[in-house]
């Protein structure tokens, strides 16, 4: 009921009487008047004036399961959603959700998450209502040894979904950070769970900063945003929709060859550095090289001086351009 009450308010683009919500939805005006206190403490802005009816105002960028339910267009990701106002980490979630036999394609999306945790046991900074902090459950049937390429889809999906929204070309810094001039926008944190050969499940979590327009002191060098990089607000609903369509999309095409195959052409030209001299960080010890893309496993191909091209896998290392960040 919340998500038609919201697509009335949308469609009227003003005030709906109690009474037209209660005819066309077929309930009481008592229980109207509920879901939209609901909606208020959901986070929406919405405007009760006596005669007149219910107006939605602001922007109504919330991350409700009724905002969602009512924008999402796709065939499985999102389709079972658990939508919290605050979570420690939506990854977690995601893991705790799997472990009671939560179905392939649940998403958990949080408003705000209390310990987000980025990669290599960094924490993520995640605010409240300003960014997209999402976890998708899958359940596939390929083996443990294929999920690191996921971190490349997800990173795909992620540019596909902010160009279809904002038109915003953003570049990846492999594997799988999505930049925009030369900040890092959004982070995706792949978690898994297996079993001898087999995967249990793999958590793919996405962290993308939408309206934020002040980072901490620490990190503000490095970080943007959608809103920064746009000078607008961006409607995070509609976003998360579309990098999960695009998601599913690049999923299905991974899916046909269990590599990077039939992707590493269209990941290479969002590739930030690729064809350029890039520096390769190591616990062991770091190297210079060029760039060449990746390969159907998603290694990245570096050309080390003498020629020899070496396969940089991810979670080792951290490749940079020689100046700065990406
Ligand atoms: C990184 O770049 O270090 C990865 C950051 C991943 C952040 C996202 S936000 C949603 C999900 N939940 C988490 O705790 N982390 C990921």
């Amino acid at each position: 009921m919340k998500t038609e009450i919201l697509t009335y308010m949308r469609e009227a683009g003003g005030y709906v009487s109690g009474q037209e919500l209660c005819g066309r939805l077929g309930v009481s005006r008592t229980a109207v008047w509920k879901a939209i206190q609901q909606l208020k403490e959901e986070g929406y802005e919405i405007e009760a004036v006596r005669n007149r009816g219910y107006r939605l105002a602001g922007s109504g960028d919330v991350l409700s399961e009724a905002e969602l339910r009512g924008v999402l267009k796709t065939e499985w990701a999102g389709q079972e959603l658990v939508c919290l106002s605050q979570v420690d980490s939506t990854n977690n979630e995601a893991r705790r959700l799997a472990e009671q036999g939560a179905p392939h394609g649940t998403l958990v999306v949080a408003e705000r998450q209390t310990a987000g945790k980025g990669r290599r046991g960094r924490s993520w900074s995640a605010p409240s209502g300003a960014g997209i902090w999402m976890s998708l459950l899958l359940r596939p049937e390929f083996t443990p040894g294929h999920a690191s390429m996921l971190t490349l889809v997800a990173a795909m999906a992620v540019e596909a979904g902010i160009r279809e929204q904002t038109g915003l070309g953003c570049m990846i810094k492999w594997p799988n950070d999505i930049v925009l001039d030369g900040k890092k926008v959004c982070g995706i944190l792949t978690e898994m769970s297996t079993e001898e050969d087999a995967i249990r499940y793999v958590a793919v979590g996405i962290g993308i900063n939408v309206n934020i327009t002040e980072f901490p002191e620490e990190i503000g060098g490095v970080a943007t945003s959608l809103a920064i990089a746009s000078g607008r607000e961006v409607l995070r609903a509609p976003l998360v929709d579309a990098v999960l369509r695009a998601w599913e999309g690049y999923y299905a095409l991974f899916g046909e060859t269990r590599s990077l195959g039939l992707l590493k052409d269209s990941y290479n030209e969002c590739l930030a550095n690729c064809g350029r001299e890039v520096r390769v960080l190591s616990p062991g010890g770091g190297y210079s090289g060029i760039s060449h893309g990746i390969n159907d496993a998603g290694e990245l191909l570096v050309e080390a001086d003498g020629g020899e091209i070496r396969r940089v896998m991810s979670g080792e290392v951290s490749v940079r351009g020689i100046y700065g960040y990406v």
